[in-house]
């Protein structure tokens, strides 16, 4: 039993009204001492919380947390919150290779070793980022479908993220979430093997959203962007984006999911370069195919199809 664990899943479960101290110490058997004393634990890590003389403890502010996230969730899943973690990919891994089960939900309030894709590192500063990674098992989910996942996991953070905010992200192919022209989101879908069978056994999804952060490193700062809302409750999103993951996985080859990535998407009309081998083409993009691959067409007419790597937009305007 851990009392300070058992104290904030209790607040965060009842945010809406004081629970006294004596309510507590029932629930959990417990002396009133041992609350008190977890109470304060929990303020030195952050938390605020109000004690109101005969009416109780209640929760001031929102700090992401394990309890925090499960409490948003409509049916229980495992979470694990890091404090400080390399990278939450990387640890999800780790667990993956340990046995950890579907839908196991990994989140850090800061990461040292943050993770992009081509191998680039992803800014990942305390107290105002998402850093999630989410661990999925395909069972006989064909592994051609890894691609889908990507789109899918794009499409379901803009829904959650338009959801919670009202701000409707754009999709940049394959999965950054774009506002205002600035990139607020970057995912990082990768696989774990089994070496014997070379079956894909998980997939771990990685999204890393800048939610409040407001200074970036100087070769960012014309990049990225935030969502610019300190207020945004980080449980909330990170509990319907794990929950909404899960679902959509369920149904991954529902054409629905590409309908929506389409109407998400920044890309089409766009003028963008991509890399061929060592060399870079400039193309027009006409139009994202069933398979979430781009459809472009080159300047002397030529269509081809764009199915991986990295594309530049040169030209934002339609
Ligand atoms: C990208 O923009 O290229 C993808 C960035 C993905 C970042 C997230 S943050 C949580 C998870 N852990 C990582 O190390 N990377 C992903």
């Amino acid at each position: 039993m851990n009392t300070k664990s058992d104290i904030l899943t209790i607040l965060e479960q009842n945010r809406h009204r004081d629970v006294s101290g004596q309510e507590l110490a029932n629930t959990l058997g417990v002396s009133r001492t041992a609350i008190w004393k977890a109470v304060k634990a929990l303020e030195r890590e952050g938390h605020r919380i109000t004690a109101a003389p005969k009416r109780g403890y209640r929760l001031a502010n929102e700090v992401l947390s394990a309890e925090g996230i499960s409490a948003c969730l409509n049916s229980p899943l495992p979470v694990h919150f890091f404090p400080v973690i390399d990278s939450t990919n990387s640890e999800a891994k780790r667990m993956a290779l340990s046995g950890a089960a579907h839908g196991t939900v990994l989140t850090a309030e800061t990461q040292t070793a943050g993770r992009g894709r081509f191998g680039k590192s992803f800014y990942s500063p305390e107290g105002t980022g998402l850093y999630m990674s989410v661990i999925l098992k395909p069972g006989d989910t064909a592994v051609s479908d890894a691609q889908m996942i990507t789109v899918a996991a794009a499409v379901v953070v803009s829904e959650a993220i338009e959801k919670l905010t009202g701000q409707k992200p754009g999709i940049k192919w394959v999965n950054d979430l774009y506002l205002n022209g600035k990139k607020i989101c970057g995912i990082l879908t990768e696989a774990v093997s089994d070496f014997e069978s070379g079956r894909v056994e998980s997939i771990i999804i990685g999204i890393g959203i800048n939610c409040s952060t407001r200074v970036f490193p100087e070769e960012l700062t014309d990049i990225a962007g935030s969502l610019g809302d300190g207020k945004l409750s980080r449980n909330r999103l990170a509990a319907l984006i794990a929950e909404d993951l899960i679902s959509i996985f369920s149904r991954i080859s529902d054409p629905n999911i590409i309908t929506e990535y389409k109407a998400r998407s920044i890309m089409i009309g766009k003028t963008i370069t991509y890399l061929s081998g060592n060399t870079e083409h400039t193309a027009v993009v006409k139009d994202i195919n069933d398979r979430g691959n781009l459809v472009v067409e080159g300047s002397e007419g030529s269509v081809n199809i764009i199915s991986s790597g990295e594309v530049t937009i040169k030209q934002w305007q339609r």
